[in-house]
């Protein structure tokens, strides 16, 4: 399985922020946005990535991610030169893609608890796996319709009289058949190539799946100002209380298998004095423990 990043956009609802460094590099309270979206790939089993930004702030990316072995993983980069949608990653990676599945995941997005997207990963077959999560406000999303037996029956991109409370959130896992899907979308009335579009084409083909996120699962979104703030704290409530890091790649690809435990000191080792390398080297001293 493919993992693509999507981490363009304008970011304009964090401006001044985003004047310089795009919202994917801004720290949610102890490491930057992007992190998280990695480590819950990394998690699923994703080990080649591509990640794709403006070329404005590509070259950040690539600083801070580089070739990806820091986290046992591979990364390519591909430039998005205008923000035309979601589904516009599929043909702008297509080479990246060749003929294996894909999943796509967007660079703000928060995911915390439960285990409902690993095993999403190890059942996936074929066709598409999407998820819904209950939200207060479903019209600034695309909206899944369900019928009495839980079957996914209508899709709706930011729907004025949405259908359901049910929100598809950033995490959206196809077949090689989305590379032929994202070649032949049109783009929609307000000029971008519609992820929701990918997602009603799949529902047609009847090869849609879609997983209800349970209640205590976090989808957090950090692209206001304040939600911004908000994930920062929630990751530090969470930090603070359990003593595990919320969004840590390295220990993600650690327990993965990605890197082995003198492969995660090592690259510890070579972080400067900090809090996160002292988390990572008591990660560690605990497994050499046993
Ligand atoms: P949005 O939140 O819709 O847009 P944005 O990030 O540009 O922010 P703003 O509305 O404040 O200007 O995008 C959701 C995510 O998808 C975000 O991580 C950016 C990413 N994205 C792209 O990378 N390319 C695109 O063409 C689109 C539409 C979104």
């Amino acid at each position: 399985m493919k993992g693509i990043i999507l981490a363009g956009g304008a970011g304009s609802r964090l401006y001044p922020l985003t004047l310089v460094a795009s919202k994917q590099l801004q720290p949610v309270y102890d490491k930057p946005m992007v992190y998280y979206p990695l480590t819950t790939l990394i998690e699923g089993g994703v080990r080649e990535f591509c990640l794709i930004s403006t070329p404005h702030d590509l070259p950040r990316f690539r600083q801070l991610l580089g070739d990806g072995s820091r986290f046992g993983v591979t990364f390519d980069y591909r430039e998005q030169a205008k923000p035309e949608g979601i589904a516009q990653a599929f043909r702008l990676a297509d080479t990246f893609i060749g003929s294996d599945p894909v999943t796509l995941i967007l660079g703000d997005n928060i995911f915390w608890g439960g285990d409902a997207f690993q095993r999403a990963f190890s059942e996936f077959t074929g066709g598409a796996t999407i998820f819904g999560y209950h939200v207060h406000d479903p019209e600034r999303y695309g909206v899944v319709e369900f019928d009495a037996t839980g079957k996914a029956i209508s899709i709706e991109e930011k729907p004025q009289k949405p259908k359901s409370s049910f929100a598809v959130p950033g995490l959206y896992i196809y077949d090689n058949s989305i590379v032929q899907i994202a070649r032949d979308l049109k783009p929609s009335a307000r000029g971008e190539l519609e992820i929701t579009d990918v997602n009603v084409e799949y529902l047609r083909r009847g090869t849609l799946r879609v997983c209800k996120l349970a209640r205590g699962f976090a989808w957090l979104d950090a692209g206001t100002s304040s939600s911004l703030h908000d994930a920062s704290a929630y990751v530090q409530t969470i930090e603070q209380r359990q003593g595990i890091k919320v969004g840590c790649p390295e220990e993600a690809a650690f327990r993965r298998g990605f890197l082995s435990l003198d492969q995660l000191a090592q690259v510890s080792a070579a972080m400067p004095r900090c809090e996160y390398r002292a988390y990572l080297e008591e990660v560690v001293a605990e497994a050499r423990r046993g």
